[in-house]
């Protein structure tokens, strides 16, 4: 039963709240994995950039895993640990200030190899291909499944040029969503399969992100030999980049009831947004959990909870509860570090809500607080 242990009053609204003991528990998991196995885990800033933890998640990890120039910049300032980058496509202007961050540098083509790869050993830095092994582990989630048919992300075998790997060290994949290690057990099937002439010519592999470690029912023992079995049969360095796992139900989201309205059901105006707050409610799609609702019907009271904006999509679920809901009620939706302060927007002018961190002691700090300047200096 998902529960928070704060005073809900006391917190300004919209925010965020960022759950340190949660973080740690989780933490404490990858952690676990790494020593067991020697596997090394790095932060998946795409999900959780939350810059002001990583001293303390640097203290379990082995570092962070980038996008792009600006989140190499971050995990390099932020954590200083190992970083390692991986994009579609790097251009010109940036790839030296990149490199100048990052110890391994994954390119999804040969020309970008080719292009790249005298800067990047010029530098002492390693190089990885971004892989597609064609195996897909899920579905009805295209946007999310890499390899999807005539995906862009990762060299699909038959592209594969083996004649000039100089320089290249490394493999790299990401092709799981929330996934189980039964997916990652296929997927290295598949890559077996594929490219298992190429795997005795490397140093290391990074399994890429998508691994639910820290979800209840994640078959951790699983996860473990698909590491061993990398590292025992081909001597390669196994690297994990997930991002979920890490701050998985390690946040909150406090919103305020604005005003309570009916349309063939009851309907309540919240001061938060889905299509601004939490984008992948809308994009995944799915329904975030709620402190103490159940769904619509289950209990006796069922709302639509939508947001304050002017899509008419912007609604987050329908929800029921024991009470009436009344105007100036808190409401606090779980599992909110992930995904959501990463790409949140203010769309209509929406604030962007205050970012709180809930400490080991119960205390809260503020780590950023967000007005009408932030709105407009974008624009
Ligand atoms: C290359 C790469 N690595 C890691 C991740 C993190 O995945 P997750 O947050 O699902 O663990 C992603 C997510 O899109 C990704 O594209």
């Amino acid at each position: 039963m998902m529960d928070y242990n704060f005073d809900v009053n006391k917190v300004p609204t919209p925010c965020y709240i960022v759950d340190e003991s949660a973080l740690i528990r989780n933490l404490e998991i990858l952690r676990g994995v790494s020593e067991r196995t020697g596997a090394k885990i790095l932060l998946a800033q795409k999900a959780f950039s939350c810059y002001h933890l990583y001293p303390m998640i640097g203290e379990y990890l082995a570092g962070t895993a980038c996008s792009g120039l600006f989140e190499a910049k971050l995990g390099y300032e932020e954590m200083g640990k190992e970083n390692h980058v991986f994009s579609a496509a790097y251009r010109e202007s940036e790839i030296d200030e990149i490199i100048s961050y990052c110890g391994h540098i994954i390119f999804n083509s040969f020309t970008q190899l080719d292009r790249y790869r005298d800067r990047v050993l010029a530098a002492g830095k390693k190089i990885g291909l971004r892989i597609n092994p064609e195996h897909s582990t899920q579905e009805g989630h295209e946007i999310y499944d890499p390899c999807s048919p005539k995906s862009r992300l990762g060299i699909t075998r038959r592209n594969f040029h083996d004649d000039d790997l100089s320089g290249v060290t490394g493999l790299h994949f990401h092709t799981l969503c929330e996934q189980n290690s039964d997916d990652l057990e296929t997927t290295l099937d598949a890559i077996e399969d594929k490219f298992g002439d190429i795997l005795p010519k490397m140093e290391w592999i990074n399994f890429g992100g998508g691994h639910h470690i820290t979800r209840e029912d994640y078959d951790i023992p699983r996860l473990e030999r698909c590491i061993r079995r990398m590292q025992e049969k081909y001597g390669l360095e196994v690297f994990l980049e997930p991002g979920e796992a890490i701050a998985l139900n390690a946040g909150w989201l406090v919103t305020e009831v604005l005003d309570l309205t009916e349309n063939d059901m009851p309907i309540a105006i919240l001061d938060t947004s889905a299509a601004c707050h939490m984008p992948d409610v809308l994009e995944m799609p799915y329904r975030p959990p709620l402190v103490g609702s159940g769904e619509s019907g289950e209990k006796k009271y069922s709302y639509r909870l939508g947001s304050q904006t002017c899509l008419a999509g912007d609604v987050i679920g329908e929800y029921s509860f024991d009470e009436p809901l009344k105007i100036g009620d808190r409401l606090v939706f779980g599992d909110m570090a992930i995904y959501s302060m990463v790409k949140n927007n203010t769309f209509n002018g929406m604030p962007l809500p205050h970012i709180l961190l809930l400490k080991k002691d119960g205390s809260f700090g503020t780590l950023r607080s967000f007005g009408y300047e932030d709105f407009k200096e974008r624009l």
